[in-house]
């Protein structure tokens, strides 16, 4: 990805909208082209997105976005998470940001980064949370400008290489989804399932299953959220709500019930002091009941990688075999050059394999 302040005949190579840029009123450069170049950009360094998704409100979107970010993290992972609930963000909370800013920079709107014990990259949060004047500014906003943010919230922030962004949703399955479904098409894009317990939950639960169905987005699995309460005396499980068939029901969906979470008060309380529990806490239970989720994620990117390395192999290779007409081509250049471009061909090339051993190390040690 070539951001940062070059200018060529076809685009400015910022890494931020046009929207964004003090050059706006007066550029003459081609702005939808570049709009949609950032966003291209932007993809092409994005190993894999997560959207998280319910039909209801209060389920645990952003509860579960956040742990899972922050428990891919620990697995070695390079995260960011993208609050796209234009209404009531969240994650700038949820990770101790209350109150943070962002500034625009030629590379885009600065995430800000949470860092924590067990964590060698840290996640990358980007919100609108941290454009607002303060956290309690109501936000309304016409549907082309939600349509905008969504844009920007994926094109504008600098999330630089990602292997995972994991998207929190808003509630349901309307505009800002839809958006989001049209742009990601044809990126490796999957959905994970919020739902509690309850039977009227569950329903709309399977609604939004049926629009990744129809949309073909696949889905990794659902999560049951607040699914019981583990007693603080004798840590015996007991549930709150009759089992209203959430299983069978998502079955019959074809998705797969990957994690039920208990209602924990430290969950909440982890939210509203921004550190996410599965980091703080890892030994506790409800850190532990994230585990098989943030694993089934896993697993999608290391099929990924796996791929993506057999891919880059390939390429390294291809580029040795073709090392005899390269020597040709460059004995045609002059004596100076040759040496210029020599050096560059291995600093690529020795950038390259030091990038596959990390991957390949990294899904070694797992
Ligand atoms: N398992 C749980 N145990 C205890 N509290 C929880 C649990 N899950 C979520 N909560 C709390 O419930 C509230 C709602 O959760 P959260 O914000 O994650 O839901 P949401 O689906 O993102 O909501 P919205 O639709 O408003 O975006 C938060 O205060 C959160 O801390
Ligand atoms: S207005 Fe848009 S195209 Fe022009 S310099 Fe700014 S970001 Fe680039
Ligand atoms: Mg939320």
């Amino acid at each position: 990805m070539t951001f940062g302040p070059k200018t060529t005949s076809l685009d400015c190579g910022l890494g931020h909208a046009c929207q964004f840029c003090p050059e706006e009123t007066h550029c003459t450069l081609d702005k939808p082209l570049h709009n949609k170049r950032l966003i291209e950009n932007r993809l092409e360094e994005i190993g894999h997105i997560i959207v998280v998704l319910a039909n209801k409100g209060g389920v645990g979107k952003s509860t579960v976005s956040a742990n899972l970010s922050a428990g891919l993290a620990r697995l070695g992972f390079r995260v960011g998470v993208a609050d796209a609930d234009i209404h009531g963000p969240n994650q700038s909370r949820f990770f101790g940001f209350a109150g943070g800013r962002t500034r625009t920079t030629y590379d885009g709107l600065k995430t800000l980064a949470f860092e924590a014990d067990g964590i060698s990259h840290p996640v990358k949060v980007g919100s609108l949370a941290f454009m607002l004047e303060d956290d309690s500014t109501p936000v309304v906003w016409r549907d082309a400008y939600k349509h905008d943010f969504i844009h920007h919230l994926i094109g504008s922030f600098d999330w630089g290489s990602l292997d995972y962004l994991v998207v929190d949703m808003p509630p349901g399955t309307g505009n800002e989804l839809i958006t989001l479904c049209d742009m990601l098409e044809g990126s490796d894009v999957s959905a994970v399932l919020v739902t509690t317990p309850q039977a009227v939950a569950q329903m709309d639960s399977l609604k939004a299953g049926r629009f990744c169905n129809e949309r073909g987005l696949p889905v990794i699995g659902a999560v049951e959220n607040m699914a019981g309460i583990v007693c603080p005396h004798c840590s015996e499980e007991f549930h709150l709500f009759p089992d209203a068939g959430l299983g069978e029901a998502l079955e019959g969906l074809g998705i797969s019930r990957l994690a039920a979470i208990p209602l924990a008060p430290e969950l909440a309380m982890g939210s509203d002091t921004g550190q996410p529990v599965v980091t703080e806490r890892p030994e506790s239970a409800v850190a532990r009941a994230f585990e098989p989720l943030i694993e089934a994620v896993a697993a999608t990117g290391r099929a990924g990688f796996d791929a993506a390395v057999a891919h880059t192999l390939g390429e390294v290779f291809q580029t040795n075999l073709e090392d005899e007409a390269l020597r040709t081509a460059l004995a045609d250049l002059p004596a100076g050059q040759q040496e210029e471009l020599g050096d560059e061909i291995a600093a690529l090339l020795s950038q390259e394999t030091g990038r596959l051993r990390d991957m390949t190390g990294r899904n070694g040690a797992e």
